[in-house]
C-alpha cells in the first residue's frame, strides 16, 4: 500500500545543484515517485513554526538559521513503507554516525554536521500528515487517499 511522506532537502545542498540532482537521482533509483515539490526560502518565523517542538534545546538558534540560510526543497514522495523508507535512505540524524553505521546513506554521502544535516524525513504517519500540510497546504490529501 503507498503511503506518503515528507522530505525537505535543506538549503546547504540545495545551493549545490550538482549535488541537489544527483540526489533527486537516489530518490528517483530507490523507486519513490515525487508527488509534489516545491522551493522555498524561509522566515525565522517560519522555521520556529515548524522546528517549534525543539524550542529550548541548545541546538535551536542554530537549526533556525541553518534552515533561514538560503532556498531549499520540500518534496512529497510517494512508495510502500515511504516514511521508514526514506528515513532509512537519508540514515541517521548525526552526519558521522551516518558514515560509521550507514556508510551508503544520504546524510553520509552529503551531511556535514550535527545540524547541517542536508535532509528531514517524517518520522511516522500523524506526523508527516501534519508535516505535508504545513508545506503544502493545497495538497488533497483526502482525495489521495481515496485513489488508493
Ligand atoms: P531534522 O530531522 O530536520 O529535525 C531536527 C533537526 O535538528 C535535525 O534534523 C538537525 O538538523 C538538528 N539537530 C538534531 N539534533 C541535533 C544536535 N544534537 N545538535 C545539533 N543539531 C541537531
Amino acid at each position: 500500500l503507498a503511503q506518503l511522506t515528507l522530505a525537505l532537502i535543506k538549503p546547504d545542498l540545495t545551493a549545490n545543484r550538482l549535488k541537489a540532482n544527483r540526489v533527486l537521482g537516489h530518490i528517483q533509483q530507490n523507486d519513490f515517485t515525487i508527488v509534489e515539490r516545491k522551493t522555498l526560502l524561509w522566515s525565522k518565523t517560519d522555521a520556529e513554526a515548524f522546528y517549534g517542538e525543539h524550542r529550548g534545546k541548545f541546538f535551536f538558534e542554530r537549526l533556525c538559521g541553518y534552515m533561514t540560510s538560503g532556498h531549499f526543497h520540500a518534496l512529497i514522495l510517494e512508495k510502500p513503507n515511504a516514511i521508514s523508507d526514506w528515513r532509512a535512505l537519508i540514515g541517521p540524524t548525526h552526519p558521522p554516525r551516518a558514515r560509521i553505521h550507514a556508510s551508503d546513506s544520504l546524510r553520509s554521502l552529503y551531511g556535514m554536521t550535527d545540524t547541517r544535516n542536508s535532509f528531514h524525513g517524517s518520522d511516522a504517519v500523524e506526523t508527516a500528515k501534519k508535516e505535508i500540510r504545513f508545506f503544502f497546504p493545497e495538497f488533497d490529501f483526502e482525495r489521495w487517499e481515496q485513489e488508493q
